[in-house]
């Protein structure tokens, strides 16, 4: 165990070397960055929204197409659309966060594109015959959004709780009717409590994970 322990820190200590964010920062985006499955009552403020999204949106997608729509659900009204479509063990939880964000993909993010993608005139067209490829465009670059999101959530000082255990279809329909959009990912956001926290898992280790040639 100690032998264990040592390791991790002699390679901590190299890999310090090798980063430029401090390491305050580190460890609120990364290594004492958790998954939150409990919270406190205290609200998500409008400025914690807008200051989260400010940074999110420099995500990179392909062809800047920013396939991302976010609702953000907080009032009691909304909330109660939203847990039937949640899988069984998800609901508590979710009825308790202060406020839970649907990402979805925009499967018509290719209007934006004169706009977002401008010096290629014929961007729009070129997704506009290919529903397959929008689909896959669409979910992939909103997928990393996603990922840049629970990030700019810790950034703000927050807890979040990711969730795919919901029935896609059903709440897409409910919180997006157009039939054009597919929520990912929901997350639970706000402070943690005391109890959100479970057992930390393992992660694979560099050398399963990463092949360098
Ligand atoms: C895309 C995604 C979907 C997830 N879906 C669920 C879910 O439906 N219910 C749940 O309780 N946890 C869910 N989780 C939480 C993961 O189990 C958790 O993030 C993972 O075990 C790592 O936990 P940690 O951040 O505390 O280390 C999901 C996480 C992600 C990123």
């Amino acid at each position: 165990m100690s032998v264990q322990l040592n390791m991790t820190t002699i390679a901590d200590d190299l890999t310090q070397d090798a980063l430029l964010l401090d390491q305050r920062a580190q460890d609120l985006l990364f290594r004492e960055a958790r998954t939150a499955n409990a919270f406190t009552d205290e609200p998500v403020t409008d400025e914690q929204l807008a200051a989260i999204f400010e940074l999110v949106k420099w995500a990179p997608t392909a062809m800047n197409a920013q396939p991302l729509r976010v609702v953000i659900v907080r009032s009691a009204e909304a909330r109660e659309r939203l847990l039937p479509h949640l899988a069984e063990g998800n609901r508590a939880k979710t009825a308790a966060a202060p406020a839970t964000a649907l990402l979805a993909a925009d499967l018509d993010f290719h209007d934006e594109l004169p706009r977002t993608f401008p010096h290629f005139p014929g961007a729009r067209d070129m997704f506009a015959g290919d529903e397959e490829g929008r689909v896959r465009t669409a979910e992939l670059s909103a997928g990393l959004q996603v990922g840049y999101a629970i990030i700019g959530i810790r950034a703000a000082g927050l807890a979040a709780g990711p969730m795919t255990g919901f029935d896609a279809e059903s709440l897409s329909r409910e919180f997006f009717p157009d039939g054009r959009h597919r929520v990912l990912v929901a997350i639970n956001m706000g402070q943690p409590a005391e109890d959100a926290w479970r057992d930390r898992l393992p992660r694979l280790p560099f050398e399963d994970v990463v092949t360098a040639l």
